[in-house]
């Protein structure tokens, strides 16, 4: 069945209304749209956890900075449609930023510890920008459980520290991150690379496989870090934004493991000016 479009904030309120008075539980997949595999996935996670699956497609101003790729963001909505169809997804949500946001709007959902770092430190206000309007989708759909990738590890984190903050009934689905055959990250962006640049972008991932064989082999957090821009400047049009190794519960640097901790080993690389991230979620060694 074709899910239910629904293109403004009154059409959305409608309709869950309706389905909380038929008692159903629903499950919201936030995204941007120009939907591929890993955007699908969290679809499949989505579907046995409730009675209802929301996907939106919206993509959002406010996370946007000043100079980033907010007017040529893919969009591809009759796509998209298919992919939410082929994933049984009931309604698609899929508003203007006109209906989303009041010109004047002047009230903002800010996390402040952990995006200080990683791409909060490079993208200002871009984590205000995700946290709002993530807010505003919780407050429009009341979903009970809600999908988030942990391609995006920082935004997966920030919005599980805002639901925790700000009491959000909502049990968040951290899901895999998926990669092509060949080992990148699935990302909308990657329509944005050259054939080179998408062959040279293989570094990134092969920097993280080899990454986590030394955390497991004990090498120290530096070693781990200049191990990975090693392997990221052995391709000639990659230019490192960050390479972070980080405490998952602070998002702070690591100077030194401790046994058993857990840490996330990020980064960020531009080719030409698509601006990849990729990353890995480790337990560093017991003993
Ligand atoms: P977008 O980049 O479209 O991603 C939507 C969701 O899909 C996010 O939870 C993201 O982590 C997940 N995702 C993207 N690529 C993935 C991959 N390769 N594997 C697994 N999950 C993946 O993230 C956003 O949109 C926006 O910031 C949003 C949360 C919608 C707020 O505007």
């Amino acid at each position: 069945m074709k899910p239910v479009v629904l293109r403004d904030k009154k059409a959305a309120r409608a309709y869950v209304t309706a389905q909380q008075k038929a008692g159903k539980t629903i499950a919201l997949v936030p995204t941007m749209g120009a939907l591929h595999e890993g955007h699908a996935s969290l679809m499949r996670q989505a579907r046995p956890k409730a009675d209802i699956v929301i996907v939106s497609v919206f993509v959002n101003p406010t996370q946007f900075g000043p100079n980033e790729d907010f007017a040529k963001y893919p969009r591809t909505f009759q796509d998209d449609l298919l992919v939410c169809e082929r994933e049984k997804v009931d309604a698609v949500f899929a508003p203007q930023p006109k209906d989303m946001y009041c010109e004047d709007r002047s009230a903002w959902v800010n996390e402040e510890s952990l995006s200080r770092f990683l791409c909060g430190a490079r993208r200002v206000g871009h984590f205000k920008g995700v946290c709002t309007v993530v807010s505003k989708l919780f407050n429009l759909f009341q979903p009970q459980v809600a999908c988030f990738g942990k391609k995006d590890a920082q935004q997966l984190l920030i919005l599980e520290r805002m639901i925790r903050d700000l009491d959000f009934p909502i049990k968040v689905i951290e899901c895999p991150l998926i990669r092509e055959k060949s080992g990148l990250a699935l990302s909308s962006r990657n329509k944005y690379l050259s054939p080179e640049e998408k062959k040279q972008a293989l570094v990134l991932s092969q920097s993280l496989k080899a990454a986590k064989e030394a955390v497991s082999s004990g090498k120290s957090a530096n070693q781990v870090r200049n191990l990975i821009t090693k392997i990221i400047t052995s391709a000639p049009l990659a230019k490192i934004d960050y390479v972070s190794v980080v405490d998952r519960g602070t998002l702070e640097e690591v100077k030194s493991f401790k046994p058993g901790q857990k840490i996330l080993i990020a980064l960020a690389v531009y080719f030409g000016t698509t601006r990849l991230i990729d990353n890995v979620w480790l337990t560093t060694p017991k003993k």
